[in-house]
């Protein structure tokens, strides 16, 4: 197999360490590890993409590098600074709250995350052309995303069209070497718990796991079951690029879809406890959309006993919207 090329942006590996009293107060031995400290444009799990994506789009000539995404997506800050760093055009079109089915209530869109702080801070500092539209469907923000792309095919530049979140083969690429750095850094452990969304890093970190003494669990924060549908995919562009047979199937994802809450996008009580706890027990901050409820959720499988013995929390990141 051929590498695929990459440019160095985050600083890895990032570390890993215990959770001395977290693992007391559950009765477990509980580890993290830190990819809210990999260093590039605030941390976070998209760096790890970026270091390919971007350095495939870079290859490909691209001059504008287009995506979608919520208004407060670490995807897009962390893709806006990596094309400022390149001198590519970032543009973007981003819906304060995308969601499945009905539209939410007025109550629970009250609880979105609605200002312009957080992420949106660092877009604007770095120089990101953000179309911010009115909430509404994912497919209608692909539709949007597809629109921006010709905009700028017809205005005749190069441009590097990238699906949200990153989760392309070779976003999930990232993790899947993401889920041999950890091999390296330790014993195996028992259990590894992460937040998924779009899918490439749970792809990628199940994709290292499959047949090994450790289960991966992703705890959904968005609640579309439908989704593992699409984890499948990116897994056999996995074997496909690395010339390998796994052939994971829907059965080999735990997608947990119990954390979501009101869904995409909104804060749940339950991330919310998690995100004090963790931060008063141990001094480390979570996110109200993904780590929080990803953390959450693995608090709650310890209590009921669904997860024992040796488990890693794989903080993915999200802090700057603690500031919205
Ligand atoms: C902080 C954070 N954690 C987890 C995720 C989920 O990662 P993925 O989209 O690869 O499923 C995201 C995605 O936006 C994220 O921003």
């Amino acid at each position: 197999m051929v590498e695929p090329a990459r440019i160095s942006l985050i600083t890895a590996p990032t570390p890993l360490h215990r959770l001395p009293r977290v693992s007391e107060d559950l009765g477990i031995d509980l580890w993290i590890k830190r990819d809210d400290l990999t260093g590039f444009a605030l941390g976070g799990n998209k760096g790890r993409k970026l270091e390919f994506l971007l350095a495939d789009a870079q290859q490909k000539g691209a001059e504008v590098v287009v995506t979608c995404g919520s208004a407060q997506s670490n995807f897009i800050r962390q893709l806006a600074v990596g094309c400022a760093m390149l001198g590519i055009k970032c543009a973007v079109v981003a819906m304060q709250l995308p969601y499945e089915g009905e539209p939410p209530t007025p109550e629970i869109m009250a609880k979105a995350l609605k200002s312009k702080g957080g992420n949106l801070t660092i877009d604007r500092i770095v120089g990101a052309e953000i179309e911010v539209v009115p909430n509404g469907t994912w497919d209608e923000l692909f539709e949007r995303q597809q629109e921006l792309v010709q905009r700028y095919k017809d205005d005749g530049f190069n441009v590097y069209s990238i699906p949200v979140g990153g989760s392309t083969t070779l976003g999930a690429y990232a993790f899947y070497r993401a889920s041999l750095e950890l091999w390296r850094q330790a014993e195996p452990f028992d259990f590894v718990v992460s937040a998924s969304s779009s899918g490439s890093t749970q792809t990628g970190l199940q994709y290292g796991y499959h047949k090994t003494p450790t289960r991966y669990i992703g705890v959904a924060c968005d609640p579309e079951p439908e989704l593992i549908h699409e984890f499948v995919t990116l897994a056999g562009s996995l074997d496909e690029l690395l010339e390998e047979q796994k052939g994971l199937t829907a059965k080999d994802f735990r997608f947990d879809l119990r954390f979501v809450g009101d869904g995409y996008g909104i804060p749940s009580e339950q991330g919310n406890r998690a995100i004090e706890y963790l931060a008063r027990r141990e001094g480390i901050f979570l996110d109200p959309i993904y780590s929080g409820k990803a953390f959450a959720g693995l608090l709650q499988m310890a209590k009921n006993g669904e997860i024992d013995g040796r488990v890693c929390f794989w903080h993915t990141g999200g802090t700057p919207t603690l500031f919205v």
